[in-house]
């Protein structure tokens, strides 16, 4: 089979193809040939590698990570073998660019019937993060939101689900005009471009009592920014480090009844697997009943993985990049 793996820290392209044998899955796993995978941002910083304004490491040889859609072909030992021939989906952490994947059987997604595949490759990760980011904001039905990085692969189904949550007001930030449109389009009630200087401005002036919850990706001064917006009582979650910085916050920007709370997936589900398990299909529900959709911005073949990452890199995407095997 084909797959993607970098043999050095660098520029897209030291990502490169090889033949390698068809993972065999073990204890606890099942072996999916891929329909497809979704690319996800912070391996464009794992490749850039330490000290290139990232803050995120891997050691070499380095594979990517994605949220891969397939078939399961075989079940590993201790696995339900009825699992054979199911259309599942997997957030998978090593080697997620090939034509097969191991993956752990107790965090498949099962795909329902008729979802496309960028909707399927929501299911394991980005789903469950963007709802999840605004639960553990506290989002209450009525409230005032701020999505950053709106336009991004998990942005874009935050703006949907603070909707779905009853969020009185959605300001969603993003950095290009297309993108401020493409967010309004996917419901924000106020759309700013925080490339612009004066964004916190626009933002107090679209809510001027105050911001209630904001998610952030990016963090750096985009983070810092945000504690200046909240209402009294209003929360901060952080759930990643696009722009490259990890932010020291300052006690004092919490002092007026404010809270700083991260996020990681991965954390959430080992610390509350049942509920996490809950949300998957909870997502997959909402998917199903076309209450959100993934917006896919482009089909690459996984050949063209290089091409996936500069997209990604240059900050171009509305919502998804995928890649067909
Ligand atoms: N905590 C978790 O469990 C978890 C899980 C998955 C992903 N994440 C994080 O969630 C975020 C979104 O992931 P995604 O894969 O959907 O990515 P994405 O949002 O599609 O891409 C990242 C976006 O960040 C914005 N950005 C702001 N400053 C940037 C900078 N200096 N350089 C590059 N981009 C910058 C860009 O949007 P604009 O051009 O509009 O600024 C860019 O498109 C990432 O930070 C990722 O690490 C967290």
């Amino acid at each position: 089979m084909r797959r993607i793996r970098y043999y050095q820290y660098g520029t897209p392209d030291v990502l490169t193809l090889e033949e390698a044998d068809v993972p065999v899955p073990g204890e606890g796993q099942v072996l999916i040939r891929v329909e497809v995978i979704g690319a996800n941002f912070v391996d464009t910083m794992f490749r850039r590698g330490p000290g290139n304004g990232t803050p995120y490491q891997r050691p070499l040889p380095g594979s990517l990570t994605g949220d891969v859609v397939g078939t399961v072909e075989a079940a590993g030992p201790g696995t339900d073998a009825g699992l054979v021939g199911r259309r599942v989906a997997a957030l998978i952490s090593e080697d997620a660019f090939a034509d097969y994947v191991v993956a752990d059987a107790d965090w498949l997604a099962e795909v329902p019937e008729g979802l496309d595949d960028g909707d399927a490759s929501m299911l394991p990760m980005g789903g469950p993060v963007a709802l999840r980011v605004l639960r553990t904001g506290g989002l209450a039905a009525g409230e005032t939101v701020l999505v950053d990085a709106a336009a991004g692969g998990i942005g874009h189904l935050a703006v949907q689900f603070a909707k779905i949550l009853g969020a009185g007001r959605v300001i969603a930030t993003a950095g290009s005009p297309a993108k401020l449109d493409f967010v309004r389009d996917l419901g924000a009630d106020v759309a700013v471009d925080y490339t612009d200087d004066d964004w916190p401005d626009q933002v107090r002036e679209a809510a001027p009592e105050g911001v209630d919850v904001v998610v952030d990706s990016v963090g750096g001064p985009t983070l810092l920014r945000a504690f200046g917006l909240l209402a009294p009582f209003g929360r901060v979650v952080v759930y990643g480090a696009a722009g490259g910085e990890l932010s020291a916050v300052p006690v004092t920007s919490v002092l007026r009844l404010n809270s700083l709370v991260g996020f990681s997936l991965l954390a959430w589900r080992a610390a509350r697997p049942e509920q996490a398990r809950r949300e998957m299909t909870e997502v997959a529900e909402f998917f199903a009943a076309g209450r959100v959709r993934t917006a896919v911005h482009a089909r690459l073949p996984l050949t063209e993985a290089a091409a996936a990452h500069r997209l990604l890199e240059e900050r171009s995407q509305r919502g998804r990049v995928l890649l067909l095997p």
